[in-house]
């Protein structure tokens, strides 16, 4: 009765965009929910892990960045509280990251200097509308938003990983030669062009999972095909690893978590008995040159978010820069190392003022609000309780609170977020390793990654795919892939009625 007419009010409030009124009321509500924790609680189950008391806080992940879902809930827009005069510097690193860039040389020289080799010629063309890149439902076309890494066994200080000796660290499925965009009738070739490197296919393999109930899950997971290696046999001993594009939301605020609270949550020997030990990778940092805790990307491998998008800039569109000035080929490629690169007076394609608009772009990328409330009262908490009990919370750590800094992203520091995630690496077992190991992560290990804005994947861009390759379709399959350190929570999660295991999912997708 009471949960009733409180939801009206909030409904009212926020209808009237009165903030005194829905603040006020969104207290209440919070109050009404810790009562309820106390007076809902699941009893018998010893093993159950009480969610702390509901905070309205948790309605804004992105603290006072957070941006609001209505008219429609969009992954581009700059965090709420960016000041008006840094506005056209995100739209400016924006325009970088969104429009294509073009072979060298052209008429201008500010976009040019594509590949030779690439993936693709704009950031957003696999962190679609910065949500997540699509994965070829079959083998009909090679893969286009997500990316292979390769190596050979072994550790080389700088990449983590040692270079696959012709391909190096990535596949690019895309070169600047038009002989080869024309590939089925190439004309007659008068001088020696960069190939692309191969075409990747995925087969996808079923695998079939049963819930504790008798219903049954078809997963799907992938086995990669490298069709025509231009530039010869890889190696016998490549390790390859396919990866889906996240998305970008939040970073900014996920760069400002400070690393000691990080390590706090670290427990490298599972000394505290849980099953869940959680490390740090360490990696080498380009940008500043020495090694630091890592951070981004699926293993943790970028300490910065400079370094990442520079990685992503040189690996991914073929752009030389500062931190990495070189172009994606390898020494055993002359026919790519031998093309005309788009090079400025001091070496680069994008020189480090336009690479720092585009890391600002990143930063200032709004985390939207949860749609938590929309739930209900009774659905958000038991969700939410549903959450905690089963151990999900012991790896997505709900929440930080960003450090205080000075300059271009002050705005960023200080605020109270809710990333669901510890930035630590887990094993999550045997069927989610890539076995190829990326400095200290091991080939069954894998960062936690954010949980926030997960339910608005296909909404921002229809491409709901989840994990590190993309395999899981739902929420519920990527949960039902966790091994290793979260076998017991997947259990757990097996285990709970459909009714149980539905509410959790709302709640994971409201984040
Ligand atoms: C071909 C597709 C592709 C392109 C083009 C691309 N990315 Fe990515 N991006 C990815 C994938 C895949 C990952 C995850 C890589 C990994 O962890 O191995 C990623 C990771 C990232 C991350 C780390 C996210 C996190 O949560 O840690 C950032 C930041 C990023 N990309 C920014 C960029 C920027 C900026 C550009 C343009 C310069 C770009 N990307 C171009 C596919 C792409
Ligand atoms: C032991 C730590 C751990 C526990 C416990 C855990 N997770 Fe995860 N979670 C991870 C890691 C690590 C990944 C990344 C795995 C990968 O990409 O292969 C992940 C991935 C995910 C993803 C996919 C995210 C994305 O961006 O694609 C979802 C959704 C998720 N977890 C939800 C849950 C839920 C819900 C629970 C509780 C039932 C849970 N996790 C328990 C560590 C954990």
């Amino acid at each position: 009765m009471l949960s009733a007419s409180v939801k009206l009010v909030v409904a009212f409030a926020a209808g009237r965009g009165d903030p005194g009124l829905l603040h006020f009321v969104r207290l209440l509500l919070s109050l009404v929910a810790s009562f309820c924790l106390v007076a809902c609680q699941p009893k018998g189950d010893s093993n159950a892990r009480p969610a702390p008391p509901f905070s309205v806080a948790e309605l804004k992940p992105g603290g006072s960045a957070s941006v609001s879902t209505r008219p429609f809930a969009s992954l581009m827009l700059p965090s709420a509280n960016l000041p008006q005069s840094a506005r056209s510097q995100f739209h400016a690193g924006k325009a970088l990251a969104h429009q294509p860039w073009v072979k060298a040389p052209t008429v201008t020289n500010a976009r040019d200097g594509l590949g030779p080799i690439f993936n693709a010629r704009t950031c957003l063309a696999c962190h679609i509308n910065g949500g997540r890149g699509d994965l070829p439902a079959d083998a009909s076309r090679p893969i286009f938003a997500a990316l292979v890494r390769l190596s050979i066994p072994g550790v080389q200080r700088e990449y983590g990983a040692v270079p696959e000796p012709t391909y190096g660290l990535q596949l690019q499925g895309q070169s600047i030669s038009l002989q080869h965009q024309f590939r089925h009738h190439p004309p007659a070739a008068k001088v020696r062009e960069a190939a692309p490197e191969s075409y990747t296919y995925i087969d996808w393999q079923a695998k079939t999972v049963a819930y504790a109930d008798g219903e049954t899950v078809t997963l799907r997971f992938p086995t990669l095909r490298f069709a025509e290696l231009n530039y010869g046999p890889m190696s016998e001993r490549v390790l390859t690893s396919l990866r889906a594009a996240p998305a970008i939301a939040g970073l900014g605020l996920i760069e400002l978590i400070a690393q000691s609270d990080i390590d706090t949550l670290a427990d490298p020997e599972d000394s505290n008995g849980d099953g869940i030990s959680g490390r740090v990778n360490l990696v080498w940092d380009a940008h500043q040159k020495k090694v630091l805790p890592g951070r981004f990307g699926w293993k943790a491998n970028r300490a910065s978010l400079m370094t990442t998008v520079a990685a992503a800039f040189q690996q991914d569109v073929g752009i030389s820069n500062p931190v990495f000035p070189s172009q994606p080929c390898t020494e055993l490629q002359p026919d790519c190392t031998g093309m005309i690169n788009g090079n400025n007076s001091e070496g680069f394609e994008i020189d480090q003022e336009l690479l720092d608009l585009v890391v600002d772009f990143t930063r200032n990328l709004a985390v939207p609000e949860a749609r938590l409330l929309q739930l209900g009262e009774e659905r958000l908490q038991q969700g939410r309780q549903l959450f905690y009990q089963v151990g999900c919370a012991d790896c997505h750590t709900p929440s930080f609170q960003t450090q205080s800094t000075t300059g271009y992203n002050s705005h960023l520091g200080g605020q109270i977020i809710w990333p669901y995630t510890d930035l630590l690496l887990h094993d999550l077992g045997p069927e989610l390793a890539d076995n190829r190991p990326d400095y200290h992560a091991s080939g069954s290990e894998w960062r936690t990654p954010p949980l926030w804005a997960i339910g608005l994947s296909n909404q921002v861009n229809g491409n709901a795919v989840y994990l590190h390759d993309g395999r899981a379709q739902s929420v519920a399959e990527a949960i039902l892939w966790h091994g290793g350190e979260a076998a017991s929570s997947q259990k757990q999660f097996r285990h709970l009625v459909k009714s149980q295991r539905q509410l959790l999912i709302e709640f994971v997708e409201s984040l």
